[in-house]
């Protein structure tokens, strides 16, 4: 294995770099770092988002926390039992998760929430190690077309055998299926692209083959 998370000081996307750097400077008593995932390495389930937002998880340093997504998405964690504890929307807040890890196609927050084609790339090799130290791993839920293509570049698959579609499934393996949903952003939740029902009928699907 080679690493599963880039070093705080991860220098390898000058861009995200400099980036980081003027948030550190306007920002100083923020997280500023790429943000590590969330759960347990022995979980049977694997969350993937886009990117930390910029004053939700690259200010806290836990993926999705703070971030108005994050609202709908560890609601939804508890309510299915994939969470224990209370969502307060800083990561000493106590929260676990239960059976599931989160974590972003990319680790450091991007201008403009748009990381490039390039740096999705970069970032690639730490999910793809991430995923290998998952022994249990059966699910891997897809936030977005951008994950998806992430989790379909780790697993060497061509995109046009696996269409991303909301509630689409698709066996990347023996062991491991791809689940998608649309992101639970605030666009696409005031949008009313994806709402409450919809997102959790994901999870129920999800929760119904493994037991939590
Ligand atoms: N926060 C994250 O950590 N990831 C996302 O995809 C969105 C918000």
């Amino acid at each position: 294995m080679e690493s599963i998370a880039p070093a705080p000081n991860c220098a390898l996307c000058p861009r995200l770099v400099a980036f980081r750097e003027k948030n550190s400077r306007k920002f100083p008593d923020k997280f500023n770092a790429p943000v590590p995932s969330f759960g347990p390495l022995d979980a049977e389930i694997l969350i993937v988002g886009l990117a930390p937002g910029l004053k939700g998880a690259n200010f806290s340093g836990r993926p999705f926390t703070g971030d108005y997504a994050g609202d709908l998405l560890y609601a939804t964690l508890l309510k299915f039992g994939l969470a224990k504890g209370t969502y307060a929307k800083h990561k000493d807040d106590g929260l676990s998760l239960v059976n599931c890890r989160i974590t972003n196609a990319v680790k450091c927050v991007p201008p403009e929430n748009k990381p490039t084609t390039d740096e999705e790339a970069t970032c690639r090799p730490f999910l793809i190690d991430e995923i290998a130290a998952m022994p249990n791993l059966q699910a891997i839920l897809s936030l977005g077309l951008i994950s998806h293509k992430a989790v379909l570049k780790t697993f060497d698959l061509k995109q046009s055998a696996f269409k991303f579609a909301h509630g689409a499934e698709h066996a990347l393996n023996d062991q491991i299926k791809l689940i998608d949903s649309y992101h639970c952003s605030r666009y696409n939740t005031q949008t009313r692209r994806l709402s409450t029902p919809m997102f959790e009928e994901i999870f129920e699907k999800i929760t119904a083959k493994i037991v939590c």
